[in-house]
């Protein structure tokens, strides 16, 4: 009597084909990859700009710049802030988000903003809030889509000191 034995289905190992996105906490020497994507983000930015700024945020504990580095090059950045009102205690806020135009859509902004939510948390945050201009329909449905709510709209003054 002849055995047969069941062939079995073999799948060939996975390839990764997509690099992994590194999220890490931003260095002085990253200041000409952040610049442009300041630029992006609709705030004209030199590399000096970001250097002289970084040299202030990144001793402080109370400040966090995190970017999001694929296949070595830095294509997105967070900063975010803690601070204490009088009237709410201890939140913290979204300074700046951006992902670089080509990189959208393959989730570095959820993994920046996840980065943050837990740093905020080990904080003893509990909120994390944001003010972003009317005019960035997508950046709002990308918000929203991740648990953020509005909860007002406000006007922005300003007034430029001589
Ligand atoms: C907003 C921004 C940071 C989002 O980054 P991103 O890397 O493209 O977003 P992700 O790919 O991580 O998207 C996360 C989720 O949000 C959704 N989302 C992202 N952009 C969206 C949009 N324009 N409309 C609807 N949903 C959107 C995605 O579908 C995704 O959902 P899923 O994970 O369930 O599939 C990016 O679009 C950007 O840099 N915009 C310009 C700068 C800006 O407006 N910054 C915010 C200033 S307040």
């Amino acid at each position: 009597m002849l055995k047969f034995t069941l062939a079995r289905e073999f799948s060939a190992p996975k390839i990764m084909t997509a690099a992994q996105p590194i999220i890490r906490p931003a260095r002085a020497e990253d200041a000409a990859a952040l610049a442009p994507l300041a630029t992006q983000l609709g705030y004209p930015s030199t590399t000096a700009d970001i250097e002289s700024r970084l040299a202030l945020i990144l001793p402080d504990p109370n400040q966090l710049v995190a970017v999001a580095e694929l296949s070595g090059q830095v294509v997105g950045w967070i900063h975010v802030a803690l601070y204490l009102t009088l009237e709410s205690g201890i939140a913290v806020e979204i300074r700046g988000l951006v992902v670089e135009e080509k990189r959208r859509g393959m989730g570095l902004g959820r993994a920046l903003l996840a980065h943050a939510e837990d740093w905020a948390r080990q904080r003893g945050a509990r909120a994390v809030r944001l003010r972003s201009n009317v005019v960035r329909d997508g950046a709002h449905a990308f918000y929203q889509h991740l648990g953020y709510s509005v909860v007002k709209t406000q006007h922005a003054f300003r007034k430029n000191l001589d």
